[in-house]
């Protein structure tokens, strides 16, 4: 089939790609010319495993192209927005500037017959209202949600674990649904399940499953705070009630908190969107979730200026970690570079690293200093600060790193570090939700 993908981020670009492995023919459009000059060139204009030698495999057939121009759209038969939905400034909601641009603009080269398939995700409702523009120039819309993990995305691309379809009633909607089922004819032959539904519950598919991870998370680090006034561990608690397979053990790793680009953003837009409805207190324990997600950035400041003998100013403090989680140089909204910032404003001589964040980081926080390892950056560390879980971090030696610093103190912010051996090694461990 004959493709175009809107928008080409963490999202679109390797949708593109991997449509192109599934044997279509894609056109990947996006208005940041840098980004567009990367991947015309067959590299990756962000960090993510896989994707550099997908986009090599896939260049190479000469099926995929792309280009800032959105008239070269014309001539596909689906066209997917794959646009970004940031939180608005000072609001909660969604705004959806780029949705509305992107949909606005391919009107002009749609035929009648095409179907757009909406990826963005997206207020509950706004499905419902892209279609009506939609109607004038005779195409379908499908709503069709990504759940991609980043760090993951090559294979939650192509390998899914559900494909949801939100259509249209009658006639548009068969049509919808036909043209994805050949779209997606290689995971659908691979047994991966697929729902079929109506466009608000597609939407709300979405919105509500990262709810229920931002929970799973926020309910695990609310435990923390249990355990730590108890003197209890949260990592056994974790593990003891994972394994009720009812529960499960996956999103229940204390620590830090969630970030990104998704999570925080998307559970404030549905609290907003479930306000407009005058269903707000259905969403009020997100409110919570929220709470306790982000009071896990000030308690981890907390416990770097206790092992600082109560204050960090002037100190030197060590921080692994700027990505928002690791395989990713994602920084957006990144517990990481909260807690280092909140530092730095708090008086201490904080040093980053990452092993792929560093650019982006900086962009963010231009203020803040860098370092290329993590031996460079304790260097003379009052405190180390595991704040991202890379696997070199969690490999690291603590007595060469002992060797290193200038008083041997670490605050594991994720949980992964074995508590043992740091202490064995005479550092002082500590860690959130541990005793
Ligand atoms: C998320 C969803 O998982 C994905 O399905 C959706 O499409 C987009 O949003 P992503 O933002 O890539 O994906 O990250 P995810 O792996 O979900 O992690 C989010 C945050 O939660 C990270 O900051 C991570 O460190 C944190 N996290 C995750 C925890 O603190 N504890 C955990 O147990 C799991």
């Amino acid at each position: 089939m004959r493709i175009s993908v809107i928008g080409c981020g963490y999202l679109g670009a390797v949708h593109a790609a991997a449509m192109t492995a599934l044997g279509h023919e894609v056109v990947g459009v996006d208005v940041d010319a840098a980004r567009i000059a990367a991947l015309s060139d067959g590299r990756a204009p962000f960090y993510e495993p896989g994707l550099p030698e997908l986009l090599a495999e896939t260049s190479a057939t000469g099926r995929l192209r792309f280009t800032t121009d959105l008239s070269q759209i014309a001539g596909c038969a689906v066209h997917f927005v794959c646009v970004g939905t940031p939180q608005k400034h000072n609001e909660f909601a969604a705004d959806l500037t780029y949705v509305d641009t992107a949909f606005e603009g391919i009107a002009a080269y749609l035929a009648p017959g095409d179907v757009v398939v909406g990826k963005s995700t997206v207020p509950v409702g706004t499905a419902e209202r892209l279609a009506r523009g939609l109607e004038e120039v005779g195409a379908t819309l499908v709503w069709n949600p990504e759940f991609l993990r980043e760090g993951f995305a090559v294979q939650d691309t192509l390998h899914p674990d559900r494909l949801v379809y939100g259509l249209p009633e009658g006639e548009a909607g068969e049509r919808g649904r036909a043209v994805l089922d050949a779209v997606y004819a290689t995971p659908l032959a691979e047994g991966v399940p697929l729902v079929v539904t109506d466009y608000a519950t597609a939407q709300l598919v979405k919105v509500a499953a990262n709810s229920f991870l931002a929970t799973k998370i926020s309910f695990i680090n609310a435990m923390a705070e249990l355990c730590e006034a108890t003197g209890a561990d949260v990592t056994a608690l974790a593990d003891a009630i994972g394994h009720d397979a009812r529960i499960g053990r996956k999103f229940l790793n204390a620590g830090l908190g969630f970030g990104g680009g998704c999570l925080p953003k998307d559970i404030r837009a549905f609290m907003a969107r479930a306000g407009e409805l005058g269903v707000d207190q259905a969403l009020s324990f997100l409110r919570e979730v929220d709470s306790i997600n982000m009071r896990r950035r000030v308690r981890m400041v907390d416990l770097a200026r206790e092992v600082c003998a109560g204050s960090i100013v002037g100190r030197r403090v060590a921080v692994l970690g700027a990505a928002f989680k690791p395989d990713s140089d994602d920084v957006r909204d990144s517990p990481a570079l909260s807690v280092a910032a909140q530092m730095q404003l708090q008086g201490a001589h904080v040093i980053v690293t990452d092993p792929q964040a560093i650019e982006n980081a900086r962009r963010a926080w231009p203020d803040l200093v860098f370092a290329e390892t993590a031996e460079a950056a304790a260097q003379d560390a009052d405190v180390v600060i595991l704040a991202t879980e890379w696997r070199e971090y969690r490999a690291l030696d603590p007595v060469r790193l002992a060797g290193l610093v200038r008083s041997k103190a670490i605050v594991d912010g994720r949980n992964v570090l074995d508590p043992a051996a740091w202490r064995a090694a005479g550092w002082t461990y500590r860690a959130l939700g541990r005793p």
